[in-house]
């Protein structure tokens, strides 16, 4: 039985003040939480105060990108080192937004997981189309393109050290969550393509859904079979929302 995990991504918002708020309160209310593992993905300039403030709460946190690179001359980029120096578990790698912003590859996303595996870290690798691609109906053949980067660098059981968040693009941040049926769909679809090569690991996968998911929504999303908990980013900036979606999960 895979443990539900709901984590989640900040992006570039809040401040020292806000983010010491928001885990104030999302720590008194862990207690209402009973089955969902629970993290947040701080901007790293705020992970010594996050750290600081979780540590021991059972809370985990991490990054929102890491440099495949382990050091040297990348000027602004994070090593997994220095998100290890912090405490962090997790690290996202791959977003929509720094794919679509940043023009990060496929190869450059799964050497990102690469490196925050070695490194002991939990990658959670984003995949997903856009509504372009959706409409065009190659939704599956663009997240088997994305899944598929890590499998051929790091072989099919890299995954059973990280997570994978399906998040369709035109869900993020619109308000227009996909349906569960069409989240399950493709949740089912890379299960299923994990399985074809090792249905242990298959089977362990966590898949996370990603995509204006919400206290309202979130209970009927993590129902389905293939749906393991949500990356969540909106209403992760809101302790009663956030902790509304931890305890359904
Ligand atoms: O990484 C999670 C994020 O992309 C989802 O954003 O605001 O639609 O929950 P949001």
């Amino acid at each position: 039985m895979r443990q539900p995990l709901v984590a989640g991504n900040w992006k570039m918002n809040g401040s020292l003040e806000s983010i010491s708020l928001l885990l104030q309160g999302i720590k008194a209310g862990m207690g209402d939480v009973k089955r969902a593992a629970v993290a947040v993905c701080a901007p790293a300039i705020y992970l010594p105060a996050v750290q600081q403030q979780l540590q021991g709460s059972g809370i985990g946190w991490g990054g929102q990108d890491v440099s495949a690179e382990a050091s040297g001359a990348y000027t602004g980029e994070i090593a997994t080192s220095m998100l290890k120096d912090f405490g962090c578990q997790y690290v996202i790698v791959g977003h929509s937004e720094r794919r679509a912003y940043h023009g990060e590859t496929d190869e450059l996303v799964a050497r990102k997981y690469a490196a925050a595996r070695a490194a002991g870290l939990i990658p959670i690798l984003c995949v997903g189309e856009t509504l372009d691609e959706r409409e065009q109906g190659v939704t599956e053949s663009v997240v088997a393109r994305q899944l598929d980067a890590v499998i051929q660098l790091e072989g099919v059981g890299a995954l059973a050290d990280g997570v994978v968040a399906y998040e369709p693009v035109w869900a993020i941040g619109t308000g227009k969550t996909a349906t569960p049926e069409q989240a399950q769909e493709v949740h089912g679809f890379i299960r299923q393509r994990v399985a074809e090569q090792d249905a242990t690991v298959a089977e362990g996968l966590r898949i996370l859904y990603g995509g204006s998911m919400k206290p309202d929504n979130a209970q009927e999303l993590i129902a389905k079979p293939d749906i393991d908990g949500g990356l969540i980013g909106g209403a992760s900036l809101n302790a009663a929302d956030f902790l509304g979606i931890c305890t359904a999960a």
